[in-house]
């Protein structure tokens, strides 16, 4: 188990200088829109991955009229006291792990594993196929060394496949051998990608079904169907389709273009399922997630960011009730006026105000 005691801002986007303090459980953040809820868990998800989960450049996060940024984590970790220190400004970024600087950032990745919902999650559920697909990667590569060296032979190999298929001349000239001798090295990376995606979503499914019947007071049980592309379970040759590429001059079908969906009681999320419906799926997935992620990897830490809108009260409620104090759990909201009394004096909440921060 790892626990964030305090975090200290410095010039991070609307904070000057803060310093919060956290409960090894649930803490809820709570305050007006721009109060810097966000910025807040936006600073613990990057003491995990060493960068935002929404700014395009880094240099984003750094307050207006200031050239550095500091974000400062205590944590306790395998019954110590740990200090992370990520500093950002002109010169690029740096991160301390107790006192110890990292040459190359992604040595320090691993440290900390954050889960992270918000809300452009809803992209999973009703969004392109290439979201879901990024989704399964991201998450594969930190469980599986195989499937990631696998991604990267087969994304290498993929784009000299596409490359040959797109210099076919109006003659028809191309090169036939070396199409073949790709396709044909393509094939293994393939086979490796699909079965581990596979076993991915067999092992999530009891997961989100259990997260999804909690969440909705047992009405709604959800599931994942994978669906690789033209992949019929038994032929070796028929993830690629050398005739059609040709046609189509690309490479149209293999694991770069899967996809899975959801399903509520059967019925497909995405097509039918209303906004509060498809929010509780992503919820659900991320929860169940999380769970996954810790029987591999361990050392996690949850934040679910503006998790509460669109949720009616029932539903907030069973949230709450279901986050296991496993982990420790960061929850931002507008409001807790839904939330029950029992919930409230059990937990830690923190008031965000950001006229307050500004001067402290
Ligand atoms: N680089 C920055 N410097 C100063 N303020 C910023 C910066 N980036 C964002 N802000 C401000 O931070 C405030 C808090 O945003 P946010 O954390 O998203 O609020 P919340 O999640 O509580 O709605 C916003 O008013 C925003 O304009
Ligand atoms: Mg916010």
């Amino acid at each position: 188990m790892i626990y964030l005691k305090t975090l200290k801002l410095i010039n991070f986007r609307c904070y000057q200088e803060v310093v919060l303090e956290f409960s090894p459980h649930l803490n809820i953040l709570v305050g007006p829109n721009a109060a810097g809820k966000t910025t807040v868990v936006e600073a613990v998800h990057c003491l995990g991955f060493l960068k935002s989960h929404k700014a395009g450049i880094d240099a984003e996060m750094i307050s207006y009229d200031q050239d550095f940024a500091v974000i400062k984590g205590n944590f306790e970790k395998e019954g110590k006291l740990q200090e992370v220190v990520f500093s950002l400004s002109a010169q690029g970024k740096r991160i301390l792990a107790n006192q110890k600087p990292f040459r190359q950032l992604s040595e320090y990745l691993g440290f900390l594993h954050v889960v992270f919902f918000c809300p452009e999650d809803l992209e999973i559920v009703k969004g392109a196929p290439g979201v879901r697909r990024k989704f399964l990667d991201s998450n594969l590569c930190l469980v599986s060394e195989a499937y990631m060296k696998s991604l990267i032979i087969y994304r290498k190999l993929l784009k000299q496949r596409n490359e040959v298929l797109k210099n076919i001349n109006e003659n028809h000239k191309y090169d036939r051998k070396l199409l073949e001798v790709l396709t044909g090295q393509m094939i293994p990376q393939a086979e490796t990608l699909i079965k581990e995606r596979e076993h991915f979503i067999r092992e999530l499914n009891p997961l989100i079904e259990e997260k999804s019947l909690a969440i909705s007071g047992g009405k709604e049980k959800v599931s994942l169907l994978y669906m690789p592309s033209n992949y019929t379970g038994t032929e070796r040759d028929s993830f690629f389709d050398i005739k059609k590429d040709l046609n189509s001059k690309t490479t149209t079908s293999g694991p770069h273009r899967d996809d899975f969906e959801f399903l509520i009681n059967g019925f497909k999320a995405a097509a039918f399922a209303s906004q509060g419906q498809q929010r509780t799926t992503a919820l659900s997935l991320k929860l169940a997630l999380a769970d996954y992620l810790n029987k591999k990897t361990e050392d996690i830490i949850i934040i679910l960011d503006d998790v509460f809108s669109e949720l009616d009260s029932e539903r907030q409620n069973q949230i709450l009730k279901l986050l296991n104090s496993e982990y420790q759990i960061f929850i931002t909201t507008t409001s807790i006026s839904n939330l029950s009394e029992e919930i409230l004096k059990d937990n830690k909440i923190i008031t965000v105000r950001r006229e307050e921060y500004k001067n402290a």
